[in-house]
């Protein structure tokens, strides 16, 4: 009999898992029960907060093992850090395959790899062990993605001809935890961490309403990265005292900014084409998503701190630096946007939605493990295009198995050719 209710457990009790729970109250037919995490004390937390927001009587356990071990845990979400999925989804096939529990899915945070070889293991454990996978990529499922691509195609792009371009922007002064920084850690620099969502919402935005997302494909990846901030002494020292001496962008910097272009042809044979920006040294108000999708006689726009609602603190307001108006705040005082709700808004709710109704149906989410690979290959593709300093026919050779030098430790844009 199919089941009615999901029990969810969380692997990674950290900033991202704190999102998912606080969206699951605009979640139906599902409870977090369980969470993992290295942290012990981060466990108990993310636990006492699911309870608190009455979306599941958390329990903290000690082991991804003992969690999916318990009749009451019916899918994993991972939200640990990049470099520990492979273990992680090693460890879920090794209990799976040993009998000690049963799981009908997995959904695997951005990005699922930190290169096209180890997305693509994601995804061949995922089949090994006949999972449901889901991918992660809250954008695809922001309301005014969702909307607006609905509204264009079936308004503008029905008369005047299908959108041609689509732009997606993110951009923020910077991750808050020191394993986002480091290149081996977490795949790349911003590139990795946030182009993975700004390549999928536009190719999401360009494929027509109900096709497959392979309707697209990709031909050709230009690329362009550098290190504009965060290599300065200044700020090198900065991110060097954040992480106890460990992060050293004199010597190992990241890029903090990259572009990149992405040439598709449609099913028709039209070149249709992904523009993307993203920076980790954006100092605004905090984190802004923008995205743009042109047609022939239309044209859609979002910016996320284009915000309904506003507020104003003088300068005699001293209070505490937090992030209690948006996401990755970098000031409290003057006329500030506030996102009113942050987990909707970003498309986490949703996103989480539609995963469980997929897992209770018995059917693949239409955001999986296969568009997590497609996405590690256009990332990867665009790292090579910027070593190589031009653009790349896609799939360029040696795709499967390239680590950028950002990840290698050995890439700096102050050394670089000519
Ligand atoms: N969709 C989004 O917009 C978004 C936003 C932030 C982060 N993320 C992704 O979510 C993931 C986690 O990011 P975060 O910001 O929550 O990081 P974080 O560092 O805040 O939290 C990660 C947590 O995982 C725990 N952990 C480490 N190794 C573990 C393991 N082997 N098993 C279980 N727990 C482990 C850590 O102790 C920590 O509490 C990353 O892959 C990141 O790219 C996605």
């Amino acid at each position: 009999m199919k089941k009615q209710r999901l029990g969810v457990g969380l692997i990674g009790g950290g900033f991202v898992a704190r999102f998912h729970i606080r969206a699951w109250v605009g979640v139906r037919d599902a409870d977090i029960l369980g969470i993992v995490d290295k942290d012990e004390k981060r466990a108990e937390e993310a636990a006492a907060l699911a309870k608190k927001l009455k979306v599941g009587e958390a329990k903290a356990y000690r082991s991804i093992t003992e969690m999916i071990s318990d009749p009451a845990i019916d899918a994993v979400w991972i939200c640990s850090p990049n470099f520990t999925r492979i273990e992680v989804m090693e460890e879920i096939v090794h209990a799976l395959g040993k009998g000690k529990g049963e799981l009908l899915g997995v959904c695997c945070e951005k990005p699922l790899g930190r290169n096209a070889k180890e997305a693509r293991q994601m995804l061949e454990l995922a089949q090994r062990a006949k999972l449901l996978d889901g991918y992660l990529e809250n954008q695809v499922f922001a309301p005014s993605v969702v909307r607006g691509k609905q509204i264009v195609w079936t308004r503008g792009a029905a008369l005047s001809g299908r959108p041609y371009l689509a732009r997606a922007s993110e951009e923020h002064s910077g991750p808050h935890m020191p394993w986002f920084w480091e290149g081996s850690l977490q795949g790349g620099g911003v590139l990795n961490d946030m182009m993975c969502h700004s390549v999928e919402v536009a190719r999401f935005m360009l494929t027509p309403p109900g096709a497959e997302r392979s309707a697209l494909t990709p031909v050709k990846v230009t690329a362009y990265a550098s290190c504009l901030k965060w290599q300065v002494p200044e700020y090198a020292r900065v991110l060097w005292q954040q992480s106890g001496g460990k992060t050293d962008y004199l010597k190992r910097p990241a890029e903090d900014f990259a572009r990149s272009l992405v040439e598709y042809r449609d099913e028709k044979g039209q070149t249709v084409v992904v523009e993307t920006t993203t920076s980790w040294c954006y100092v605004g108000a905090g984190l802004r998503l923008s995205m743009e999708l042109l047609g022939p006689e239309y044209a859609l726009q979002i910016n996320t701190l284009d915000t309904d609602l506003k507020v104003f603190f003088s300068r005699k307001v001293k209070g505490k630096a937090g992030e209690d108006l948006v996401e990755k705040q970098n000031a409290e005082i003057g006329l500030m946007p506030v996102v009113s709700d942050e987990e909707n808004g970003y498309g986490y709710t949703a996103e989480d939605r539609h995963m469980v109704q997929s897992f209770l149906k018995g059917v693949r989410p239409s955001e999986n493990f296969t568009d997590g690979v497609n996405v590690a290959e256009l990332l990867m593709t665009a790292y090579m295009s910027i070593e190589k300093e031009k653009p790349l026919p896609f799939p360029p050779p040696g795709l499967a198995n390239f680590v950028p030098a950002v990840a290698k430790g050995t890439w700096n844009p102050k050394k670089r050719r000519g």
